[in-house]
């Protein structure tokens, strides 16, 4: 438990918005999932549902303990569920627009005291903290996919953050057990920033006709003990998702490591997005 309560709000119905609240529910906290509509509220909840039973299939997690979590996370469709929330995570669409005016509802939903974070990749926090009233209580809450396994969270500092909302946030990422590390609120983060570059490097590789993508994988795998190669990474994270974080990354930094390749573009074109879709670069 920390300092700030228990009760975490997480906007949002995906993939990162069900492993949040699994990584917080686990941990003894209550999570509150806001979804859209009544259909992606129980879309998410048999998503955790569906998780978790694989864990107990697995012998990893008692029945008892399955249905402990499953207690503590609550789905709702009105955001003034979220009122009396302690910190509240929005995980929606990588939308700046959007964002914002999320950002602009929950400062005027959500209990005064509360910190409001973002699970952005990519997007300057300081322009989701700025139309808020509250934009010293305003920072990044990165999770990395999948949020249920892996251990880092980036706690992202806008300038106009002050001390004690990144201290509490850290102090929520140390509760909820996982390793929290602090970074600027600049493109990309840690991560991104390094991580992009050599995915977008990857496909530069296959294009060139260097090496195909099934031996690019095993190299990284083998050679570097990367648990994935970088297509099989580009296929889980989504690849509209890594076309948006490169176009953001190549916007901010103008380097040509970051200026998305033509192969990730023709293939969100034809709506190949990875795993989600089951076809990206592989076909699932
Ligand atoms: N939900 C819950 N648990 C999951 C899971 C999921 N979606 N996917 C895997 N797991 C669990 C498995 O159940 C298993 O746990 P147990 O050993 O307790 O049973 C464990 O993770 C390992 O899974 P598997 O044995 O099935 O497969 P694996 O060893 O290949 O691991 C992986 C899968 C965890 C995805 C691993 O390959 C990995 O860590 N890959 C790298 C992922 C990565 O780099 N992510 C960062 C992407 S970048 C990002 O997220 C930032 C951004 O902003 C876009």
């Amino acid at each position: 438990m920390t300092s700030d309560g228990n009760r975490i709000g997480v906007v949002g119905s995906g993939l990162m918005a069900v492993g949040i609240a699994e990584v917080v529910a686990r941990s003894g906290m209550h999570a509150v999932l806001r979804a859209r509509s009544d259909e992606s509220a129980s879309v998410a909840r048999s998503q955790l549902e569906k998780g978790l039973a694989r864990q107990v299939e697995k012998g990893k997690l008692e029945a008892v303990e399955r249905d402990a979590i499953v207690s503590r996370v609550s789905t709702c469709t009105d955001l003034s569920a979220l009122a009396d929330c302690d910190i509240v995570i929005e995980t929606v669409v990588e939308d700046l627009a959007t964002k914002q005016q999320l950002f602009r509802e929950l400062d005027a939903i959500v209990a005064a005291s509360a910190i409001l974070a973002t699970n952005t990749s990519t997007l300057p926090v300081v322009e989701m903290a700025r139309v808020t009233n509250r934009p010293d209580q305003v920072c990044g809450i990165h999770f990395f996919n999948p949020a249920q396994v892996l251990p880092l969270v980036e706690v992202v500092r806008p300038i106009t953050a002050s001390d004690d909302t990144i201290a509490r946030a850290a102090r929520f990422v140390s509760a909820i057990g996982k390793d929290g590390v602090h970074v600027l609120d600049r493109a990309g983060f840690i991560v991104n920033a390094l991580l992009f570059p050599y995915l977008n490097n990857a496909i530069r590789m296959l294009e060139d006709g260097t090496a195909s993508m099934e031996d690019i994988d095993t190299a990284m795998k083998g050679g570097c003990n990367f648990p994935m190669g970088p297509f099989a990474l580009l296929d889980l994270v989504g690849l509209d998702t890594s076309l948006s974080i490169l176009e953001t990354l190549h916007a901010s930094f103008a380097d040509e490591n970051f200026a998305p390749r033509p192969k990730l573009r023709e293939l969100v074109a034809a709506g190949r997005l990875g795993r989600k879709t089951k076809a990206g670069f592989y076909v699932y």
